[in-house]
């Protein structure tokens, strides 16, 4: 097979956006289209002005500007993309079901299916289609009956090559990712993605698979790192009633090489668009096969992370005299993590919906993310009308002006900023007692309590 000289990836979001940015960087010999049906997020890819990416990501605009409109392209030209490629990637969203069977559960696959036909009624040649998107294992053979249907006098090859690239961290990720895994059965096709990867990577680094494990290995990945997340949250709660503390539990257990020390940050809870929705999707698989044990442990991790949410809202307001009515909290952090503008399922909607319902005013600061998005996060929860959510939720700037007059301040994002701000100015012009509810054990608690705070943190007596 000759070299791609051509490809499309289909949704230019976290996943699309940045991955196909890093692979027209190290492969400027390849042109590279990304398009979507949203125009609006086109326009900001394409934006001369590179604060307006629709994607926050460090390192992201430099490449961007490097490789935009030069081999990069993007564009809502999808028919001309698909026809245009050897290579098609789809990386389009595959969120939780909303509706009909397996509603909250099972993983919508209404868009890539969209993508298989769009692709299936256009394509007049070869393609390689890549699966980018996480997937419920054996997509790909729903994926190669829509193509087989078409019945045309030319070849559709299946690859899976699900991303582990996390946000906030996606182009150090890319550029030195752990591993690239691909899966597929056509060795020519696999071969020719290998080549485009093998321009950065070591090839001991690709790892090749059937296509069924590659989906599962996908499903399989972030399971165990959000299982990590829930297991430290979970003795979190025990080491506050203990004395014990969690960060020394977790540096104790992580210098255990078989144990590791990435992944052991107790937290509020996690948030992101891929842990709970791949979860949900993973036990709704195992009641599919029967495996109700399997789906039950599975199902667990996002009890617990439930649980620390709603445990640490609750925490707040015992600790403000079991009344937050009327009461100005101020969040520092709406974004699911640092270094990133998303906010899918962050804890920090979870923690203000659930204030919001005790009449608290929440005041919210994020370096990254704007009033709009906190609005539409909280009434995709639907607990309250519209109106009530812009009257309990309020947008701040500065967070030393949020910070005034403010009974409590609470960190729900690990944003480095936080650690340096003059909290001895914070705690001046706050009502007093003044509480700090650090939902990530980022701050220096000693020192603020030497100011004066009532501090709370996660594990921590
Ligand atoms: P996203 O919502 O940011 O982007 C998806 C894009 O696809 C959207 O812009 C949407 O408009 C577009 N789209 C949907 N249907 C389309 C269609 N028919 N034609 C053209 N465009 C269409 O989602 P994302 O975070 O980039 O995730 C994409 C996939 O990658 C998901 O399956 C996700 O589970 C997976 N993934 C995400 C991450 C992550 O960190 N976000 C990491 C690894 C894997
Ligand atoms: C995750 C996987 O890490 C990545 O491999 C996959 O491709 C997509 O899903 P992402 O959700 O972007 O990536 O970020 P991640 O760093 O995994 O963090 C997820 C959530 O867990 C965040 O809310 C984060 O704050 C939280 N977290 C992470 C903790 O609470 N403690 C930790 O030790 C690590």
């Amino acid at each position: 097979m000759n070299k791609v000289k051509t490809i499309s990836c289909i949704g230019a979001g976290y996943v699309g956006g940045p991955t196909m940015a890093v692979m027209a960087y190290k492969n400027p010999h390849i042109k590279i289209n990304v398009v979507d049906i949203n125009e609006e997020k086109i326009r900001l890819w394409n934006s001369d002005n590179l604060d307006d990416l629709p994607v926050y990501e460090p390192g992201l605009a430099e490449i961007v500007s490097k490789v935009r409109n030069k081999n990069l392209f993007f564009s809502t030209q999808i028919e001309k993309a698909i026809d245009e490629a050897e290579m098609i990637f789809i990386s389009v969203n595959t969120p939780t079901k909303t509706y009909g069977i397996g509603k909250g559960m099972a993983a919508d696959l209404k868009y890539v299916e969209l993508c298989a036909r769009q692709i299936a009624e256009v394509a007049k040649a070869d393609k390689i289609v890549v699966e980018k998107s996480t997937l419920p294992v054996r997509t790909a053979s729903s994926i190669k009956r829509i193509f087989a249907e078409q019945k045309k006098d030319f070849n559709f090859s299946v690859l899976s090559n699900p991303e582990f690239l996390a946000e906030g961290t996606a182009i150090k990720d890319l550029l030195e990712a752990d591993r690239v895994l691909i899966g597929g059965e056509n060795g020519e096709a696999i071969q020719a993605l290998v080549d485009i990867y093998s321009a950065w990577l070591p090839e001991e680094r690709i790892i090749t698979t059937n296509i069924w494990s590659s989906e599962l290995s996908k499903l399989t990945a972030n399971a165990f790192l959000a299982q990590r997340i829930s297991s430290i949250n979970a003795m979190s709660a025990l080491c506050e009633k203990t004395g014990a503390d969690i960060d020394q539990v977790a540096r104790a257990i992580g210098t255990d090489s078989r144990i590791g020390p990435k992944f052991l940050k107790a937290s509020v809870g996690f948030g992101g668009s891929c842990f709970q929705k791949d979860i949900l999707n993973l036990v709704y698989l195992c009641r599919h096969f029967g495996l109700e044990e399997v789906a039950d442990y599975w199902e667990q991790v996002i009890k617990m992370n439930d649980y620390q949410k709603h445990r640490f809202a609750e925490k707040m307001v015992n600790a403000m005299f079991n009344t937050v009515n009327g009461k100005k909290i101020v969040f520092y952090g709406w974004a699911f993590k640092k270094d990133t503008n998303d906010t899918r399922e962050s804890a920090a909607i979870y923690v203000a919906d659930k204030l919001m319902d005790e009449q608290a005013h929440i005041h919210a600061y994020d370096p990254k993310v704007n009033y709009e998005r906190m609005l539409e996060d909280l009434s995709g929860l639907r607990t309250r009308v519209e109106e009530k959510n812009t009257e309990l939720l309020k947008f701040e700037t500065d967070p030393y002006e949020a910070a005034k007059d403010a009974h409590a301040i609470a960190i729900l994002t690990e944003w480095d900023e936080f650690i340096t701000y003059d909290w001895q100015k914070i705690y001046d012009s706050m009502k007093k007692p003044a509480f700090v509810f650090d939902g990530r054990n980022i701050l220096d608690h000693g020192k603020l309590r030497d100011i004066g705070f009532e501090v709370s943190a996660i594990g921590k007596s």
